[in-house]
């Protein structure tokens, strides 16, 4: 059995309007381990990004809890649940979301700059064996807006990894590509998980779909099979 890494326990998450609670999600439970690739599925309004945002501390949820490695995200303040997400995750969106004014290589080496210091040398190193690994070594000094959406959508995927997490998120992380560059970064992501990272992933594209070692759907009500 593999580990479980990351855990939600009956997560809801509402919203007040007026007097009335809205449910984005609610009582969903799930466990990720490390080396699986998790995809999570279901119609638009399902609550998908919303329980990818509770997993990944990127919010928190209205009951329920999220452990990482045991540990309960509630019992983290702001900056502790900040610090864990900077070292032990990586998230991808849908839409590229880059620094414009600075190069691919200072984009991907941004994590290292939050949190434990780490030697200028081996932030150039793991950075230069990350652009070879997408296959944009020869583009570390262009700006953003230089770059095709599929091209961005890589240095995100490097960014996402630079500093090794045990998990990496991604909601709807080819969204926005045509079907040769979705390939690619799904061809990376699975690659994760060989090295024993959970991938979380968001989809309804089932092209993508397949490539998850496990499928949770998420329906309109809430109840998830
Ligand atoms: N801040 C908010 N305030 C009020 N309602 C919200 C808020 N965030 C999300 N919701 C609602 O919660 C529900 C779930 O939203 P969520 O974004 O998780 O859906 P989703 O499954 O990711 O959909 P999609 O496939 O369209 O991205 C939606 O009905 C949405 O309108
Ligand atoms: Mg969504």
């Amino acid at each position: 059995m593999l580990t479980v890494l990351l855990e939600a326990q009956k997560v809801s998450r509402f919203f007040h309007s007026g007097k009335n609670r809205s449910f984005a999600l609610q009582e969903v439970s799930v466990a990720v381990r490390s080396g699986e690739f998790l995809v999570i599925t279901g119609p638009s309004g399902a609550g998908k990004s919303t329980l990818l945002n509770l997993l990944g501390g990127l919010d928190r949820p209205s009951q329920g809890d999220v452990r990482y490695n045991g540990r309960r995200l509630a019992a983290m303040n702001d900056s502790q649940v900040a610090m864990l997400r900077n070292i032990s995750f990586g998230f991808m969106f849908q839409t590229p979301h880059l620094l414009t004014d600075r190069t691919v290589a200072e984009n991907v080496s941004l994590p290292f700059h939050y949190g434990t210091p780490i030697a200028q040398n081996e932030i150039q190193d793991r950075c230069r064996e990350l652009l070879e690994y997408i296959g944009m070594a020869d583009m570390a000094g262009r700006f953003p807006d230089t770059l095709s959406g599929g091209e961005m959508q890589r240095v995100v995927f490097a960014r996402a990894l630079v500093r090794r997490p045990k998990v990496i998120f991604a909601d709807e992380p080819t969204g926005s590509l045509d079907a040769d560059n979705s390939e690619r970064i799904l061809v990376l992501l699975q690659e994760q998980t060989r090295q024993g990272c959970a991938v979380v992933m968001v989809s309804h594209d089932p092209e993508a779909v397949r490539y998850g070692s496990r499928v949770i759907r998420l329906e309109k009500n809430h109840s998830h099979t």
